[in-house]
């Protein structure tokens, strides 16, 4: 089968951009994007590609190509997957906040809706991609729902997870190192896989395209994702341990990682890790192992969790004490509000949890983050329900400006690596600060001798 339409469900972070570079490298094809989210959709459109709704370096560029060429945004979902012969599924699967499974399962629930969407519409065969990361055997309730429901066409289920990183997303996509697809090892599987194999075939070396059976490519997202969270938080562990002993995790994670066998990457020692991925698919991984009774496994796996909130509450902590264990009234400015550089995406940012720690010590924070907005930053507080809306947006001062988000305050602390913050004016900034100033480097990007010589009191992460 050629395919020459595809449908996307679900304009988010990886949706968007995976699409964008689709219909960027394979022109023949017609790329539709939908989603329920109106607003989304419209940020989408917006005729100046800079406003659209998710920041990546490069993305506004591939979009401006392809929009309205081969790639559209769309809230037609259900047109769009009626007309396309691949659909992909790319909507959240957050953590589950309520009933069985509750803070570990994954919430399937807009899954199974868009399952129930696609299997009420088709009229012709169809296959769909899981694109989300999806705890293993999803592709069964998915086969279920659809042959169920369905109105007697053939449904072929992928999984095809997305290993992209945000902030390097268009980069990622455009460059991968290995692109899976797991399919039915039915001959009807393999034309299924075959077809999706071809279409990245277009940018993609064919010998980086690996196919699997669908519960492989399933486990092999979590189990990739839950490696890399293990490496941060075993650096993060012995950061704790540095700090004690006088030994520098950054020499350290520079001695081990040219060790070949360990590798130099995700060896950086920080406040804690964040983003959509980590946290929730290592609980996700837990509660499987815990469902087939593998105890051990799911300790194991957690430890990396708990390893991940203590760093964040040592953090904040470290604030607490340095500043003569009151911050009660103190001003302290974060620079930095996203997870990670490049992304305005703050899901399970650690930034969070720290400015929830100190403001339960009665600090006034200070925000600034190049690209995450306001209303962003007290959702974010107030989805975890320490305190009134109204204590938070008193509790929190957000700037457009670093410098001026910085004056007055006691301490500065860095939640996220912003390429931008190591070119600032740190005399200046410290100039205008309450004296003693304290800088607390949560991602270890300044050169602590050059700021210790300006004066600041410097506390980094790991030594
Ligand atoms: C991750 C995976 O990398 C990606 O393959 C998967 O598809 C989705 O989840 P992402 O969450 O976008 O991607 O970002 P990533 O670069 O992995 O960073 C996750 C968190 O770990 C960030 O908060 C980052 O700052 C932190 N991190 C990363 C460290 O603290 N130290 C490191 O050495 C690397
Ligand atoms: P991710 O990082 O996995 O891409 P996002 O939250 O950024 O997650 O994006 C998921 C998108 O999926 C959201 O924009 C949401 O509105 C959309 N979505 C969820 N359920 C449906 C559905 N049934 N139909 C269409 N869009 C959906």
């Amino acid at each position: 089968m050629k395919i020459t339409k595809i449908c996307c469900i679900g304009a988010g972070y990886v949706g968007g951009p995976t699409m964008a570079v689709i219909a960027q490298k394979c022109p023949h094809i017609q790329v539709t994007v939908v989603d329920l989210n109106e607003q989304r959709i419209k940020d989408w459109n917006d005729p100046n590609t800079d406003n659209i709704p998710i920041y990546e370096p490069g993305l506004s560029e591939i979009v401006a190509e392809a929009r309205d060429r081969n790639l559209f945004f769309s809230t037609e979902v259900e047109k769009a997957i009626d007309e396309a012969q691949v659909i992909f599924i790319s909507v959240n699967t957050p953590t589950k906040t309520y009933g069985k499974g509750k803070g570990m399962a994954a919430d399937l629930k807009y899954i199974e809706l868009c399952a129930r969407q696609i299997a009420k519409v088709a009229k012709q065969n169809k296959i769909v991609v899981e694109k989300s990361t999806l705890p293993v055997r999803t592709a069964e309730a998915i086969k279920s729902i659809l042959d169920n429901t369905g109105n007697g066409v053939q449904f072929q289920i992928l999984s095809n997870p997305e290993f992209l990183a945000e902030g390097t997303a268009v980069t990622d996509l455009l460059n991968p190192d290995r692109i899976l697809i797991g399919g039915d090892t039915t001959p009807e599987g393999q034309n299924a896989i075959n077809a999706l194999v071809d279409v990245y075939a277009n940018w993609v070396e064919k010998d980086k395209i690996l196919t699997t059976n669908v519960w492989s490519s399933e486990l092999s997202k979590l189990t990739a994702n839950a490696f890399l969270a293990q490496r941060i938080s075993s650096i993060n562990a012995m950061s704790e341990l540095c700090e004690k002993t006088g030994a520098d995790v950054t020499e350290v994670a520079r001695a081990i990682g040219m060790d070949s066998r360990i590798g130099s990457k995700f060896l950086k020692a920080s406040v804690g890790f964040g983003g959509s991925c980590f946290q929730k698919d290592i609980l996700n991984l837990v509660y499987i192992a815990k469902s087939y009774g593998l105890n051990e496994v799911a300790d194991y796996w957690e430890q990396v969790i708990i390893m991940n909130d203590h760093q964040k509450r040592r953090f904040s902590n470290k604030i607490v004490q340095t500043l003569y264990n009151t911050v009660a009234d103190k001003k302290i400015t974060f620079l930095g509000w996203a997870f990670k550089k490049d992304t305005n995406d703050t899901r399970e940012s650690a930034a969070i949890y720290v400015a929830d720690d100190l403001i339960n010590e009665q600090a006034k924070i200070s925000v600034y983050d190049p690209k995450v907005s306001r209303n962003k930053m007290l959702s974010d507080l107030d989805y975890l329900q320490t305190r009134s809306n109204e204590e938070n947006s008193n509790s929190l001062a957000i700037f457009d400006n670093a410098y001026e988000a910085c004056k007055g305050s006691h301490a500065i602390a860095v939640l996220t690596e912003w390429d931008e913050f190591t070119t600032y004016d740190w005399k200046k900034i410290y100039d205008s600060m309450h004296k003693p100033a304290f800088l607390f480097d949560g991602r270890n990007i300044l050169n602590a001798k050059e700021v210790e010589a300006i004066g600041f009191i410097y506390k980094g992460i790991g030594s």
